[in-house]
């Protein structure tokens, strides 16, 4: 089946920018009762991974991705721990600032560090 790579590679490179500007953004609030703040960089986050997701999860299905579903499973991951921190926003949680930032510096060591590698390395073979 025909994958455009370079047109694969920008999106993910745009979808990354994307996501450290967002993580920038969560980790310059000081202010962890800036509820609103935070309330409306977690709505971001989930338009950042539903996009993500979107397009990786097409792309891996059309190269038959070895270990696919454990990179399904991250993003998952995802969508869950965005709802439980939009849900605990509900409560007026104020360590949900501390909670955020310590998710996105995982997710961007094991998600886009190690487990996007894998599929980088198909991409970029034939370059
Ligand atoms: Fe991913």
């Amino acid at each position: 089946m025909f994958v455009n790579k370079e047109i694969i590679v920008n999106e993910i490179n745009s979808l990354n920018k994307a996501f450290f500007e967002l993580s920038d953004q969560v980790f310059k609030l000081s202010d962890s009762e800036d509820l609103k703040k935070i309330y409306v960089l977690t709505n971001e986050l989930q338009r950042y991974i539903e996009k993500h997701i979107k397009l990786e999860e097409d792309f891996m299905e059309k190269i038959n991705m070895p270990n696919m579903q454990s990179h399904i499973i991250q993003h998952k991951f995802f969508v869950q721990k965005i709802n439980e921190i939009k849900h605990e926003l509900e409560y007026k949680n104020t360590f949900v600032l501390n909670n955020l930032s310590t998710f996105l510096k995982k997710w961007h060591i094991l998600h886009i560090n190690t487990s996007e590698r894998q599929y980088k390395e198909i991409l970029y073979k034939d370059r």
